[in-house]
């Protein structure tokens, strides 16, 4: 041992005491016959350790036997000074638990990162040795129990992960002493109570994540401090509207009458304070009131908002928007009401936009088509009643368009097939009428077009035979009229396909039978004529075939009985006649 860490180690003990010099004098008998140096030390401490886990052929390099090369052990790394600095074990599909990890014989570790192993049981509360320990990440593991307070020793931390794990209780407030701490990942835990405001003081961190949690209570409206946070995830716990959090300049303020008034107490406003913030998700959780309007023009570097999942009331319609960045809005399960605001179509950075089941009202506004980068938008489950705006037919990048179940009416815009990105067009359930725009031939992309329960009237346009990599078309429910055009023969692709409970007429087409990827063929409820045709014996993918309720006669085609794959088949009510053979 050299003069430097034996004077290191001196002072260390003479902190601790009595107990610490009997502890030194016992280190040295034990040590001066052996390695006498720091390392040998730290490699005993590791083979200590190594011996209390369960066998790993991964741990093979840690042996005494191979001190020496200490520094070359698996998941080791020194320092120039040659002294442990790192143990990196990440995914190395390690048992046991940290209990007899001697972390006081680690002064000068920096790294422990033994993510995503099986570790066990608690974090000890030794581990406050680990006075220049700067990254910690024990992501991943089957760790469980309190987080001991000592972790507010580890002043160093700049990085601390405890990321799905099974710890619960409180956080300890100690955690106010790593003050370098950039990142901070509690979420995927048990952890419970309330936040505590101390997280507030922690003005370095760019990364807060306590999502997966089941903290409650209000947000501290310290978190509004945060003034270098990218990340806040919050989302998935039992957080409140913050009762108190509108007056924190009046720190004694004790007893708050404010019943029989019409005042909100909602969204956490003071995170608008966190301006530097690109990630903010408070999804999950039973945040109440209005959205300040502080947060569409103070957020600007703002990317994805999550407010799903709450209970807040009101978007606000500022006249301008400052998010130029935002791209992903997660608005759906709010009880949001009144319009959609018009400015959202100012924000042309948008690709993701998720607002289903709210009370949103009135119009769907043309602003939208202004969002040329949108690939997503779901209006599902409100009250829109206007007419869908011909400027949708502007979005080109669009691959999902779901509106169903709102009080839309009117025509489907033909511009609509303009969109040759769309893979899902969801207009079911709305009052659309007015016929099926030939254009929709022109979207070719399309995977699945659901037009259900509508009062679309018309025949099918022939140009949906282009619809080549089609595989769900429904259009049940309508008013469509005339014949099922022989060109349906060319959407090879299609599994399923429903037209029941419409005014069709005439002939099934024999060209059905070049349907061979069909597996559901729903025609009921029609006025079909004619006979079934033996082509039908080619769809040899079918699982369903519903032709009950038309006007259908004739003598059953022998063909039918190809269909070996059938589980349904309904020829109900119709005026089918002649034998059937059952020989099958
Ligand atoms: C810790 O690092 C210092 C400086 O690099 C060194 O002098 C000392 O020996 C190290 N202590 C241990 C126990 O490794
Ligand atoms: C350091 O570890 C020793 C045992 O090795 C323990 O008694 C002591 O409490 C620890 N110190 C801190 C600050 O955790
Ligand atoms: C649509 O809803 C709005 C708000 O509820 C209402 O004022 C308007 O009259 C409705 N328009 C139609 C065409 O039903
Ligand atoms: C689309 O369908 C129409 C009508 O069936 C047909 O005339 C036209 O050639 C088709 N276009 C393409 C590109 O297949």
């Amino acid at each position: 041992m050299n003069l430097k860490s034996r004077r290191m180690m001196l002072t260390t003990f003479q902190r601790n005491g009595v107990p610490g010099l009997l502890f030194l004098v016992i280190f040295f008998s034990f040590h001066l016959l052996k390695i006498s140096s720091a390392a040998g030390n730290e490699a005993e401490a590791l083979v200590k350790w190594k011996t209390s886990l369960p066998s790993n052929s991964v741990l093979d390099s840690w042996s005494l036997n191979n001190s020496r090369n200490l520094c070359n052990w698996t998941g080791i790394k020194c320092s120039r000074a040659g002294t442990v600095s790192g143990i990196n074990l990440s995914g190395a599909d390690l048992n046991g638990t940290l209990d007899q990890l001697d972390f006081s014989s680690f002064p000068n570790l920096t790294v422990l990162d033994i993510n995503t192993n099986n570790f066990e049981g608690v974090i000890p509360s030794a581990i406050g040795n680990l006075s220049k320990l700067a990254y910690l990440d024990l992501t991943t593991n089957l760790f469980e129990d309190i987080v001991p307070v000592e972790i507010g020793l580890l002043t160093e931390l700049r990085y601390l992960s405890l990321f799905n794990n099974s710890f619960n209780g409180p956080i300890p407030y100690q955690i106010e002493n790593l003050q370098k701490l950039r990142h901070l990942e509690l979420g995927g835990n048990y952890f419970d109570g309330v936040i505590p405001g101390e997280i507030g003081l922690l003005t370095k961190l760019r990364y807060l994540s306590l999502v997966y949690n089941s903290f409650s209570g209000p947000i501290p409206y310290q978190i509004g401090n945060l003034q270098n946070l990218r990340f806040l995830n919050l989302a998935e716990n039992y957080l409140e509207t913050p009762d108190w959090s509108k007056f924190p300049s009046m720190p004694l303020l004790s007893f708050l009458f404010i019943s029989g008034n019409e005042l909100t107490l909602g969204f956490p406003d003071f995170i608008t304070g966190c301006q530097k913030l690109s990630f903010l998700d408070l999804s999950f959780n039973y945040l109440t009131g209005p959205i300040p309007p502080s947060l569409f023009t103070n957020l600007v570097n703002l990317e994805y908002l999550g407010l799903s999942d709450n209970q807040f009331q009101r978007l606000p319609s500022p006249s301008f928007a400052n998010v130029s960045k935002l791209n992903n809005l997660q608005l759906h399960n709010n009880n949001f009401s009144g319009p959609v605001p018009e400015f959202l179509g100012n924000i042309s950075s948008l690709a993701y936009v998720k607002s289903y089941n709210n009370f949103f009202e009135g119009k769907i506004p043309s602003s939208l088509g202004k969002l040329r980068n949108l690939e997503y938008l779901d209006l599902r489950k409100n009250y829109l009643n206007s007419t869908i705006p011909s400027e949708l037919g502007l979005l080109s990048n669009l691959t999902f368009l779901y509106l169903k179940k709102n009080q839309l009416s009117g025509p489907i815009p033909p511009e609509i097939g303009n969109l040759r990105s769309l893979l899902l067009l969801d207009l079911s359930e709305n009052q659309l009428s007015g016929p099926i725009p030939k254009t929709f031939g022109n979207l070719t992309s399309l995977f699945n077009c659901l037009l259900i329960s509508n009062n679309l009237s018309g025949t099918l346009p022939q140009e949906i035979g282009n619809l080549t990599t089609l595989s769900s078309f429904e259009v049940g429910n309508n008013k469509l009229s005339g014949k099922l055009p022989a060109e349906i023969g060319k959407m090879r692709a299609l599994a399923y396909f429903s037209v029941k409970s419409n005014k069709l007429s005439g002939n099934l087409p024999p060209e059905i039978g070049k349907m061979r990827a069909l597996t559901y063929f729903s025609v009921k409820n029609n006025t079909l004529s004619g006979n079934l045709p033996p082509e039908i014996g080619n769809m040899t993918a079918l699982k369903s075939l519903d032709v009950r309720s038309n006007n259908l006669s004739g003598e059953l085609p022998r063909t039918l009985f190809n269909l070996d794959r059938l589980v349904n088949l309904s020829l109900s009510d119709n005026q089918f006649s002649g034998l059937i053979s059952l020989d099958l």
